[in-house]
C-alpha cells in the first residue's frame, strides 16, 4: 500500500509538539505492515537545513501566485518529498507566527498550498508515484479531502486525522475565490464554517475516514464540552471516525541506550536514576537534596492545566517537594512559574524554551511527570515517562485516561497501577493528588514496583500501526489477515 502522509511537521525536521513525533514515527512502524509511506512537509529554514542529497520532481510556476518545487529523497529514515516554496515557508522561528507572536497573516495561504500539493500528488504529478491513500494531520493539512473530493474523480482514498481539535485554521470567507476550489465546495457539505472557512472543518466534512489520537477523545470529542464546534459533525458520522492510540518511537526514548542521560538504566538499575536527578537539579538550579522531584515538560498553556499547577506550587514546597519546569507559552503563565520560582529558590527551577536534549533528560531523572491538561487527544509525554519510569500524575481525560492507570486501592491490590490520575481539572482535585502522590513515594518497595511496572507497558506503536494499516486496507478494499 502506498500511502502519502501530508503533515506541517515531522520529527527530526521540524517539531513544535506531539503532532511531529507522531509523523516522524509513524512510516517505520507502517513499514513492518506492508504500508509504504512518504511525507509532504513544508520547507521551513529548519527543514530545507537538514536535507541531504534531493531531487527535484517538480516544479510549479504558479503556487498560489508563488513559484515552488518538490524535493524527494531519504532523509533520516524518512521518505520525503519537502514543498520548497521560499516566500510561503522560508521564514525564521516557529512555523506559524511571526516574531511578535502573531500568525503569519498569510497561513490560509501557506497551508492551501500545502494540501493542494498533497491533493496534486495524489492525482500522479510527479511520474512513478501515485499513492492509493493519502493522510492528512492536522487543520494545516485539512484541506487535502476538499480538494480530493472537488477535484477530478478518482478512486484516491482520504484520511483525515485530528490531533488538536482546538486548533482549526478558521478564516474569512473573503479567501475562498484563491482557494482554487469550484464554487459549490462553500458549502456546509465543504469547506463552509460558520458563514467562514474552516480547514479541520473542511477535513473532517470531505475525509473518507477521521481518526483521533486515543479512544476516550474520539468519544470526547463527539460532546460540546470538547467538539469545538465540531461535535456535531462528528456526531453526524461517528461510524467512520476511530480513536487510535499514539505510540512512541521506542528507540529514540530508550533510558537504556540514551545519550541525553547523564546515567542510562533499566528496570533492574532504578538507583542509576539518582544520577540523572542529580543532573536535573544542576540544570534546573535545584538543591542536591532526595527531595521528591516532580516535573513539567510541556507548552505552558491554559490546555495543559498549568495554572492548576501554579495554584498549588507553594503548597507542594511546603510538603517538601521540589519542582522542575521546562516550557515555554503563554506569557502569564511563564510569568507565574517564574515567580514561584523566585519565591522558591532552590526548590522551584523553570527552563523556558525548547530543549529535546534537557526533556530526555528530565524524564531519565524526575520522580513524577505532571499532565494536569483540561482535554489531551492522546499526550505523549506521559507515554515517554511511562517509559522512563518517571510516575506520571495526570487528569482523567483523553489519551491520559487510556494510558496511565490510577493507582487506586483495586489497582494497587491487583498490582496493574502504572501512576496517578485525578478529576476533574480543577486546583483542588490536583492538590489531593499530589498528597496521594506523596503518600506512594513514601512507600519506596511499592514506588519502584510501579515505576518498573510503566516501563513494561507497552507504549510502542505495534498494535496501532496496525491498525492504521487495516483502516488503510478497507478503504481500498484490500482484505488483511486480520479480517479473517
Ligand atoms: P502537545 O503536542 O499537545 O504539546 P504531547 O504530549 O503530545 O503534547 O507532545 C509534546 C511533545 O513536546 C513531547 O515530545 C514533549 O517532550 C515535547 N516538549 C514540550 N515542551 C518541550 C520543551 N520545552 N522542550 C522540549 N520538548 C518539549
Ligand atoms: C496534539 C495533542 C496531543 C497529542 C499530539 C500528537 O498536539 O495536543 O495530545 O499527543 O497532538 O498526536
Amino acid at each position: 500500500m502506498e500511502v502519502l502522509s501530508v503533515a506541517s511537521e515531522v520529527y527530526p525536521l521540524i517539531k513544535t509538539g506531539g503532532l511531529a513525533d507522531v509523523t516522524g514515527a509513524l512510516p517505520a512502524a507502517l513499514a513492518k505492515n506492508g504500508v509504504t509511506m512518504r511525507t509532504l512537509v513544508p520547507g521551513y529554514p529548519a527543514v530545507m537545513g537538514k536535507l541531504g542529497p534531493m531531487r527535484e520532481v517538480h516544479a510549479f510556476a504558479d503556487l498560489f501566485g508563488v513559484t515552488g518545487r518538490l524535493l524527494a529523497g531519504r532523509v533520516d529514515g524518512l521518505d520525503l518529498i519537502v514543498l520548497d516554496a521560499p516566500a510561503l515557508y522560508d521564514r525564521p522561528g516557529n512555523p506559524y507566527v511571526g516574531p511578535e507572536g502573531w500568525d503569519w497573516p498569510d497561513n490560509w495561504k501557506r497551508f492551501a498550498a500545502l494540501s493542494w500539493v498533497a491533493s496534486e500528488l495524489g492525482l500522479g504529478l510527479v511520474e512513478g508515484y501515485r499513492p492509493q491513500i493519502i493522510h492528512a494531520h492536522d487543520w494545516q493539512a485539512g484541506l487535502t479531502a476538499a480538494y480530493v473530493k472537488y477535484g477530478p474523480s478518482s478512486t484516491l482514498k482520504t484520511v483525515m486525522t485530528v490531533h488538536n481539535m482546538a486548533f482549526q485554521g478558521t478564516y474569512g470567507g473573503d479567501i475562498f475565490g484563491q482557494l482554487r476550489l469550484p464554487p459549490h465546495a462553500y458549502s456546509i457539505e465543504g469547506v463552509e464554517y460558520f458563514g467562514g472557512i474552516g480547514y479541520l472543518k473542511a477535513g473532517v466534512e470531505c475525509a473518507d475516514v477521521v481518526t483521533t489520537v486515543s479512544p476516550t477523545y474520539s468519544a470526547e470529542i463527539r460532546t460540546p464540552a470538547f467538539g469545538m464546534g465540531l461535535d456535531g459533525l462528528l456526531n453526524n458520522r461517528s461510524q467512520t471516525v476511530f480513536g487510535i492510540l499514539n505510540g512512541i518511537d521506542m528507540e529514540a526514548w530508550n533510558p537504556a541506550t540514551d545519550a541525553s542521560l547523564r546515567s542510562t538504566y533499566t528496570g533492574n538499575s532504578l538507583l542509576s536514576r539518582q544520577t540523572n536527578k542529580a543532573a536535573v537539579q544542576e540544570a534546573f538550579g535545584l538543591e542536591a537534596t532526595d527531595s521528591p522531584l516532580f516535573s513539567v515538560v510541556s507548552r505552558l498553556t491554559w490546555q495543559k492545566g498549568i495554572d492548576l499547577i501554579v495554584a498549588n506550587i507553594d503548597m507542594m514546597v511546603a510538603e517538601g517537594v521540589q519542582l522542575a519546569v521546562l516550557g515555554s507559552g503563554e506569557t502569564e503563565l511563564e510569568n507565574a512559574v517564574r515567580a514561584a520560582a523566585a519565591r522558591h529558590p532552590g526548590r522551584v527551577g523553570l527552563i523556558t524554551g525548547y530543549n529535546e536534549q534537557l526533556s530526555h533528560l528530565v524524564q531519565g531523572g524526575a520522580d513524577v511527570m505532571m499532565v494536569p491538561s483540561r482535554f489531551e487527544p492522546c499526550g505523549l509525554t506521559q507515554l515517554y515517562a511511562l517509559r522512563y519510569g518517571c510516575i506520571p500524575l495526570v487528569s482523567r481525560v483523553g489519551g491520559l485516561n487510556d494510558t496511565v492507570i490510577d493507582a487506586n486501592v483495586a489497582a494497587l491490590q491487583a498490582e496493574v497501577a502504572t501512576g496517578v490520575q485525578f478529576a476533574p481539572p480543577t486546583a483542588e482535585a490536583l492538590a489531593d493528588a499530589v498528597r496521594r502522590t506523596l503518600a506512594l513515594y513514601a512507600d519506596d518497595k511499592s514506588w519502584k514496583k510501579m515505576q518498573r511496572r510503566g516501563m513494561k507497558s507497552d507504549v510502542s506503536w505495534e498494535s496501532s500501526a496496525a491498525r492504521y494499516a487495516q483502516l488503510y486496507a478497507s478503504l481500498i478494499g484490500l482484505k488483511t489477515d486480520d479480517d479473517s
